[in-house]
């Protein structure tokens, strides 16, 4: 019998990106945007467009760039919020709307301060401005999971009449137990009399660690669209985990009656990606893409896998994208060698000026090491894609950090400001922090910085140090990356970079706000 299929729905740019500091820029939508669609996921919830002009052009960007993923944008169920929803996504190849209305007793009397039948109007507005632009509309009741199931089945059976699509339960305070929650889905396609109308989603939130266990109890009751992220990145204790669903479901075929489509060996550099984005770094023992998933440490695991894989794996590491570090290119690799390995990786540079400039960013780092690998070319075009598309204000030209037992260590650099030479030098209580305050000698911003973390690309010590730092400002929050086999080189690019989004005049507020 031919199994179902379960579609799997991000949204690590629209819910991901509500965790405090987790905020992206339109290019950082579209690397992530096209690593999504290189996996296969099935629909790409890309923004909130109504949330800013910001994020209304990266929504927009992706829907672009996307064909063969829905695009998908979220909006309240105002008209305001719909249409700038519909506009965002009309270039898309599919694009769908996504609205949503609070239906627990608690969101309604409190925070819409409205009367139930009220919300129904509305919703039913919403979806009707909704089909103005597409025939592919999602409606969430906010906060399912503490509703009263007949207010639940009375508002999805009229959102269904005006024309939804696709129904997804949220359990938006991460309230529900597994059997509680497969048992509301199960009611709510029995007592819904158009239930067979729609696809069932699922939403579910991490606060008592239960989001993809509720996510998979209510697929065994009848979902067959999931809504996660990759990491599990999302408001507070974040949204159930991608891979996490994806694995589960894949490794026990025997329990579910569905599957997805998605390239499971794209997970490990999804994971990656959206952790550089935006700093949040991956716990080693998490699930899957922690550094530790496949790791065996003591000697009966290790003796038994020597003897046979399954004894202790019930999953390969390389099916979910691990060791797929393959030396690609070395110093002597000419340009097309380049070209090619990027093409195969999904990355089109168009212009043969951006070219050049990736390709001799890619001499340059082949000059320092030996073995390139798809990571290190990743990085490689991130980096130029920043400099592409932010206009940058302040540059790195170049600098000198020293550090040596028993003397203060300090920083010397030369940076540009708005294309002006400046020098700057400073001590500090180590080469990263000199280099932070000798930049701050010519920035002078004030910002504040919240976060500094670095990671290491591949592996070896000759490897790149990929840096986050995150900065506050005036209540703002961005991302720096800068990558480098000199971490204290790296985090000068990573402060700089981090500089130069606070001084972007494109207006990007979290959606929270
Ligand atoms: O958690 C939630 O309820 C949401 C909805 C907007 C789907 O994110
Ligand atoms: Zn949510």
């Amino acid at each position: 019998m031919a199994r179902e299929h379960l579609i799997i729905f991000d949204t690590t740019m629209r819910d991901g990106e509500q965790s405090p500091g987790a905020s992206m820029t339109k290019e950082e939508k579209i690397r992530i945007g096209r690593q999504l669609e290189r996996m296969r996921v099935d629909v790409i919830e890309a923004g909130f467009p109504a949330a800013s002009d910001g994020d209304f052009a990266a929504v927009q960007a992706v829907a672009r760039t996307v064909k063969d993923s829905t695009v998908c944008g979220l909006a309240r169920a105002n008209e305001n919020d719909v249409r700038r929803c519909g506009e965002a996504v009309r270039g898309a190849a599919s694009p769908r709307v996504h609205t949503f209305i609070a239906t627990s007793p608690i969101h309604m009397e409190k925070k819409l301060r409205m009367e139930p039948s009220q919300v129904i109007d509305q919703a039913v507005r919403a979806v009707k401005w909704a089909r103005e632009y597409t025939d592919n509309v999602e409606f969430s009741p906010e906060d399912a999971g503490r509703s009263d199931i007949d207010f639940l089945c009375r508002i999805i059976e009229q959102v269904i009449k005006a024309g939804a699509t696709t129904i997804n339960v949220p359990d938006t305070v991460g309230y529900t137990l597994p059997e509680a929650f497969g048992g509301l889905i199960r009611t709510l396609r029995e007592r819904v009399p158009n239930s067979d109308k729609v696809i069932w989603s699922v939403h579910c939130h991490n606060d008592l660690g239960l989001a993809v266990a509720n996510s998979l109890s209510a697929v065994l009751n009848g979902a067959r669209q999931v809504e996660c992220t990759i990491n599990g990145l999302g408001e507070r204790a974040g949204n159930a985990a991608l891979e996490e669903i994806v694995m589960a479901v894949r490794t026990r075929q025997d329990m579910f009656p569905c599957e997805t489509r998605i390239d499971t060996t794209q997970i490990v550099p999804a994971s990656r990606l959206v952790s550089g984005v935006t700093g949040f770094p991956v716990q080693p023992n998490k699930a899957i893409v922690g550094a530790n998933a496949f790791a065996h440490e003591s000697g009966i695991h290790q003796d038994g896998v020597l003897k046979s894989r399954d004894t202790y794996e019930i999953m390969r590491a390389q099916d979910v994208g691990w060791n797929a570090n393959k030396l690609v290119l070395g110093k002597l690799s000419g340009r097309n060698a380049f070209k090619t390995r990027l093409s195969e990786l999904g990355i089109v540079i168009e212009s043969e000026e951006a070219l050049n400039a990736a390709f001799k960013r890619f001499k340059d780092l082949a000059d320092k090491k030996h073995e390139i690998f798809d990571e290190d070319l990743q990085a490689i075009i991130s980096e130029s894609e920043h400099d592409e598309v932010i206009n940058e204000h302040f540059r790195l030209v170049s600098l000198l950090a020293h550090s040596e037992t028993g003397v203060l260590p300090f920083a010397r650099l030369v940076m540009t400001d708005a294309g002006r030479e400046m020098r700057a030098e400073s001590a500090g209580s180590g080469p990263v922090d000199a280099s932070f305050k000798a930049i701050e000698n010519v920035a002078k911003s004030g910002a504040e910085l919240l976060l500094y973390s670095v990671n290491s690309i591949t592996t070896g010590t000759d490897a790149q140090g990929e840096v986050t730092v995150r900065l506050s400002k005036g209540g703002r929050i961005v991302n720096g990356q800068g990558a480098d086999t000199d971490i204290v080189v790296a985090s000068a690019k990573a402060y700089i970079d981090a500089l130069n989004k606070l001084q972007s005049k494109l207006e990007r507020v979290n959606p929270q706000v």
